[in-house]
C-alpha cells in the first residue's frame, strides 16, 4: 500500500502576525510548510518554533526571489501544491493620509512588496504548482485587503489600497491565464486583524483573521478561481 504524501505549502512573510498563524495552523492540518521570510534570523526562529521548514524569500528583491525558487528545489523538490502570498506593508504613516498629499515613492513602494512582488513569486514558482501532486488542486491564495476594494474604496491610505486593488487586478489576470492548467487563484480579504500591521485595537484574532485563508487553502471547491472572499464567501471587488 502507498501512503499520500502530505501537500505541500509555501507562505510569503510567515515569520509573524497571519502568515505565522496561517503556517501553525496547516501544519497542524498534516501539510508540509515551507515558511519563508526575509529575514533569516526571525524566520528560521518562527520556523524552529512550529517544527517545519524554512526558505529566506524577500518578496521585493527579484534576486532573492530567483535564488529561493532554485533554493527551494534543491531542498524541497520541485513540487508545490499551495502558494500563499502574505507578505505585505502599509506604507501609509496613518489611516489618514490623502492621495492628494502622498508621494510616487511611497505608492512605488507598496506596489512592489504587495503587488509586483506576488506576481514575481508567482512566476518563479509556478514550476513547482505546475508539478503538484494533483494539478487541478494545486492553489495560489493572494492576502488582499478590504481597503483594496474598488466599489467600496475611500480617500485612506492610498499607497496600501492601490497596491492592493492591483493585487486583486492580478489576481483576476492570474486566475485566466492559469485556467487551462487548473491551478485556482483567489484574492483575499482576512478582516482587520489584531497583527503588528492590524494594531491591537482591530476586530478579528489571528485565528480568526486566518479563517479564510485557511479555507482557501484546504477545503474550497477546487472549481472556484478568481474570486475575492471574505467570510469564506465571494465579495465585490
Ligand atoms: N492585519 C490586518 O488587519 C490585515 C487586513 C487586511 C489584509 N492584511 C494583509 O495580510 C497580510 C499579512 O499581514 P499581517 O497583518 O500579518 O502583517 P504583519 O504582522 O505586519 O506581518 C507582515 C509580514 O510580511 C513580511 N514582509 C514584509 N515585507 C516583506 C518582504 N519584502 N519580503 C518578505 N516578507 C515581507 C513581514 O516580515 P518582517 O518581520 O521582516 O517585517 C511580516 O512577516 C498582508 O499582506 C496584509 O496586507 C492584513
Amino acid at each position: 500500500m502507498t501512503t499520500k504524501s502530505p501537500q505541500t505549502v509555501l507562505i510569503t512573510g510567515a515569520n509573524r502576525g497571519l502568515g505565522y498563524e496561517t503556517a501553525k495552523t496547516l501544519k497542524q492540518l498534516g501539510l508540509r510548510v515551507i515558511l519563508s521570510a526575509r529575514d533569516t534570523i526571525k524566520g528560521q526562529e518562527a520556523a524552529d518554533k512550529l517544527a517545519v521548514e524554512f526558505l529566506p524569500l524577500d518578496v521585493s528583491n527579484t534576486t532573492s526571489i530567483s535564488q529561493a525558487a532554485k533554493k527551494y528545489q534543491s531542498l524541497f523538490g520541485n513540487t508545490l501544491d499551495i502558494l500563499i502570498n502574505n507578505a505585505g506593508i502599509f506604507p501609509d504613516t496613518n489611516d489618514q493620509a490623502s492621495i492628494l498629499e502622498t508621494s510616487p515613492e511611497l505608492i512605488h513602494q507598496a506596489l512592489l512588496t504587495n503587488t509586483t512582488g506576488p506576481m514575481l513569486v508567482t512566476q518563479h514558482f509556478l514550476p513547482y504548482l505546475e508539478n503538484s501532486s494533483d494539478p487541478s488542486k494545486a492553489r495560489i491564495i493572494n492576502l488582499s485587503s478590504k481597503l483594496g476594494q474598488l466599489s467600496s474604496m475611500q480617500a485612506t491610505a492610498p499607497a496600501y489600497s492601490i497596491s492592493k486593488t492591483a493585487l486583486n487586478a492580478l489576481t483576476r489576470q492570474q486566475s485566466a491565464a492559469l485556467a487551462t492548467k487548473n491551478i485556482c487563484v483567489n484574492a483575499v480579504s482576512p478582516g482587520w486583524v489584531r497583527t503588528d500591521m492590524g494594531g491591537k485595537h482591530a476586530d478579528l484574532s489571528v485565528t480568526e483573521g486566518a479563517d479564510s485563508i485557511i479555507w482557501l487553502a484546504t477545503q474550497a471547491p477546487s472549481t472556484l478561481t478568481g474570486a475575492f472572499i471574505r467570510n469564506r464567501k465571494q465579495i465585490e471587488w
